[in-house]
């Protein structure tokens, strides 16, 4: 029942509604959100002598040869931030696929064939400050992946960064009939096969991880937002027996209040309450945690959680005209530690205290701090570049950043160094 991979792309909805287009969702929500990012350091030792980075010494061998050498690189006390760099042109080495080679990109991440034209977003590479990361090998992924399951869970973000890691890996295996893609439960769950390695790569959608009113894949764009708190077994059943996890929620969350259902959708009999958000944040992550401590197998699966990606709608916040945002932006930020509005602190403080706590009850969740590097980015979004699921108006046209999408990110792009990341992570186990 593989269906073609266009439906994934241009699933058609009413007015404001593809899964993957959260900005309308926030029309309603301009939340003032003031940005420091809570400091703390994900400091990333190897096993036992064993490293998977090399010294900051050898940084500018030979990059292609470091995958091989990299995964047996030895050193000692060797820590290294993988979050804290720059990025650094490289056209050379980046893309890491070509756009139209990728036979399940989304239309909503296409920049390219929607008609931008300079390409510089796709050739930055991301350089931390102390080491290398290995640049991603598809084989060495599937081979570890070899008869397992790798689920990306949340929102549209996250399905960005599964498409991305689909196209890494499909421009990787060059014969077609060794590929499929599969819809189960309603299209919740995307189902991404490479059959000669028995690998899944999978997207769940759970926008706000805990059962909410937006749990439906197609028509989830209600104008209350409702969740159910403490529930989240629904859902987990479907993802917790997987290998690698990768979570993220955070957008759905931005409105100063959520509703909260103790009860169940189905009966009429629930209590609902509007709870502060940060709060019903906090409960949900609670509910989540609490799920992942009692069912997931900690000799089995790998857990990991991408913290929020910064949105860039307000160009004042980089120095530019009040009313722009990321329409027509080129360039990326060079300012060390830029931080803008887009991401939020307090939201931040809540996932690692949450990751804290599971760690003191002695499970790991990998923190994946994505947020810095993406906040430099501000011209990596498709902005006006990428299918409109509905017809622009006049004034919109007149107006091109109105429609601009500061959001998602154009592909190839950050979410495949995201999933760079992440690939190091998989290989040191951390
Ligand atoms: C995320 O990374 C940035 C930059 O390296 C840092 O300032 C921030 O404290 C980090 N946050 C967490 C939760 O590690
Ligand atoms: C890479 O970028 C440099 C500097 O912008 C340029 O001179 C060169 O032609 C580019 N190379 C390719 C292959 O695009
Ligand atoms: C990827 O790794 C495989 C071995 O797992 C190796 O044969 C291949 O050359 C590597 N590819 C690249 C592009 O480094
Ligand atoms: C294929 O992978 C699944 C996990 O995705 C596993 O349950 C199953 O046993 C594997 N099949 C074989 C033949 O190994
Ligand atoms: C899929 O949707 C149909 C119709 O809405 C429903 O009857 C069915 O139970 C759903 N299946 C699953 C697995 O949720
Ligand atoms: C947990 O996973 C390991 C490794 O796959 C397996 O051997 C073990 O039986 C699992 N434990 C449970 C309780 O399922
Ligand atoms: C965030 O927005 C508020 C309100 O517009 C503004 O006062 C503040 O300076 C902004 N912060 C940054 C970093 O731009």
């Amino acid at each position: 029942m593989a269906k073609s991979h266009q439906l994934l792309v241009s699933v058609p909805s009413t007015s404001c509604a593809p899964i993957w287009d959260i900005k309308c969702s926030f029309h309603s929500l301009i939340v003032v959100l003031i940005v420091s990012l809570v400091a703390g350091v994900v400091y990333l030792t190897g096993e036992s002598g064993k490293l998977l980075f090399e010294d900051n010494s050898n940084s500018n061998s030979d990059r292609g040869k470091e995958n091989e050498e990299s995964l047996t690189y030895s050193s000692s006390n060797n820590k290294c931030n993988l979050f804290s760099g720059k990025w650094i042109f490289d056209n050379e080495s980046y893309p890491l696929y070509k756009e139209q080679d990728c036979k399940f990109m989304s239309d909503q991440l296409a920049c390219q064939k929607f008609g931008r034209e300079d390409l510089n977003y796709q050739h930055w590479r991301w350089q931390p400050h102390q080491c290398d990361i290995p640049r991603f090998n598809a084989t060495t992924l599937l081979e570890k992946l070899r008869n397992k399951r790798l689920v990306f869970v949340g929102d549209s973000l996250n399905r960005g960064q599964w498409v991305s890691m689909v196209c890494l890996i499909d421009t990787a295996v060059h014969d077609s009939s060794l590929k499929s893609m599969h819809y189960r439960y309603n299209t919740s769950l995307i189902i991404f096969k490479v059959k000669d390695y028995n690998a899944t790569i999978e997207f769940y959608w759970e926008p706000l991880l805990v059962e909410s009113n937006s749990d439906d894949p197609v028509h989830h764009r209600l104008p209350e937002r409702i969740v159910r708190a403490n529930s989240i077994e629904k859902h987990g059943s479907r993802w917790t027996n997987a290998d690698f996890i990768v979570f993220n929620t955070y957008l759905w969350w931005r409105r100063p209040h959520i509703k909260v259902l103790w009860g169940s959708f189905e009966k009429s009999d629930g209590i609902y309450k509007e709870v502060k958000m940060l709060r019903s944040y906090e409960m949900a992550l609670k509910a989540w945690a609490d799920w992942l401590e009692i069912h997931v197998n900690r000799t089995k699966t790998q857990l990991f959680f991408m913290s929020m990606s910064p949105v860039h709608e307000r160009a004042e916040e980089w120095g530019k005209a009040k009313g722009e945002n990321c329409y027509s932006e080129k360039e990326i930020i060079q300012e060390e530690g830029y931080q803008g509005n887009g991401s939020d602190p307090k939201m931040m403080k809540i996932v690692e205290s949450t990751m804290d706590e599971l760690k003191h009850r002695g499970l790991n969740v990998h923190l994946l701090n994505i947020t810095q590097l993406s906040e430099y980015r501000k011209e990596g979004h498709p902005s006006i570049y990428r299918k409109q699921w509905d017809s622009l108006t006049e004034e919109q046209i007149a107006n091109p950043s109105s429609y601009a999408d500061c959001i998602h990110w154009c592909l190839p792009g950050v979410p495949d160094v995201w999933n760079e990341l992440l690939y190091a992570y998989i290989f040191n186990n951390y």
